[in-house]
């Protein structure tokens, strides 16, 4: 496979994911709490930022259009999404940055602190945000709605991208689907799909299949693609039915594995590859990932190699 002349927008909630590594050898004074030391810093991109960095990962083209604040932080974002080459414009707004800070005391996560205003974009702000997507709409060959249930991804967004004539991917969240009505393609873990149901989902091929099929209609959405975990992943549309099994050995770390599934689906739709094809070759990519400390991508190359 060869990606580079594939053009995917994304669009939806970025977010800074940043790193305190350390160690720890004493206790605080001030708290029944550790010190750690910081040995280390690091920010990576994160969210949507994250999808569109598997994008350029893997050699294909990105463009990232989301929103962040006037902040630091912000302009952190752009310019780790500059430095991978992602085409990003990122509409400054009234809400800070939103921020993951992990602090890692030798090999374990002692703490996370988000910083993070869920709400609805003013309106000047979603018309700024607009006004950067609609020229991106018809550059791109196909579309990805990357939702962390912020407040970005909201009614009129979808229908903008929706109605396009582009193939769209949804990564869903949250319990309102109204708004995704019509999509393509909607990819949701079990939690998600869970959410939405109403009641929790099992991860079992039938049950699975059961609440799928009664969100595919209720939502009209063209294909569910259910993410399982180590159950690998399941594609439920009007005409198929496939369950296709992780392709993971060992695993190390599975976060971002989802993101990785968008964004690798996203470049097999654009490069002509028929739905079952592409499904399998976002499972082979989310099963190397997975076998990865740290690093959330993987390149064309280890794609490729399997
Ligand atoms: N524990 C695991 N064992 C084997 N494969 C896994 C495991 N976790 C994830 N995968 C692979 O990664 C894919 C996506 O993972 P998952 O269903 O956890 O998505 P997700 O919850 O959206 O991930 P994210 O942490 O990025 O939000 C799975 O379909 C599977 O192929
Ligand atoms: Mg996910």
């Amino acid at each position: 496979m060869e990606f580079s002349k594939y053009r995917i927008l994304v669009v939806g909630d970025v977010m800074l994911d940043r790193y305190y590594f350390g160690k720890v050898d004493r206790v605080s004074p001030e708290a029944p709490v550790p010190i750690v030391s910081i040995t280390g810093e690091e920010s990576r991109l994160g969210g949507a930022a994250n999808v569109a960095h598997n994008i350029v990962s893997l050699g294909g083209k990105a463009i990232l259009r989301g929103a962040v604040g006037r902040d630091l932080e912000g302009r952190e974002l752009e310019r780790l999404a500059a430095r991978e080459g992602i085409q990003a414009t990122l509409v400054k707004t009234a809400r800070p940055t939103i921020v993951k800070a992990r602090v890692i005391g030798g090999r374990q996560q002692i703490v996370r602190v988000d910083r993070e205003q869920c709400a609805l974009p003013a309106a000047d702000e979603r018309t700024r945000l607009e006004n950067e997507i609609a020229p991106a709409i018809k550059d791109a060959h196909v579309i990805i709605i990357s939702d962390y249930n912020k407040g970005l991804v909201t009614d009129s967004l979808c229908a903008l991208l929706v109605g396009s004539q582009k193939t769209v991917i949804i990564d869903p969240k949250g319990a309102d689907w109204n708004k995704y009505r019509g999509a393509d393609w909607v990819t949701p873990n079990l939690k998600e799909l869970s959410d939405v149901a109403g009641h929790p989902v099992d991860n079992d091929d039938q049950s699975i299949e059961e609440s799928g099929r009664e969100i595919l209609r209720r939502h009209a959405i063209r294909r569910l693609l259910v993410t399982r975990s180590e159950r690998g992943m399941t594609l439920l549309s009007d005409r198929e039915t496939l369950h296709v099994p992780t392709h993971a050995q060992e695993v190390f770390d599975v976060c971002g594995a989802g993101d990785t599934v968008v964004a690798t689906l996203a470049l097999a739709l654009a490069a002509g590859l028929p739905a079952i094809d592409s499904i399998r070759l976002a499972n082979k990519a989310a099963g190397i990932v997975v076998q990865k400390t740290g690093t959330a991508t993987l390149t064309i190359d280890e794609l490729n190699a399997v």
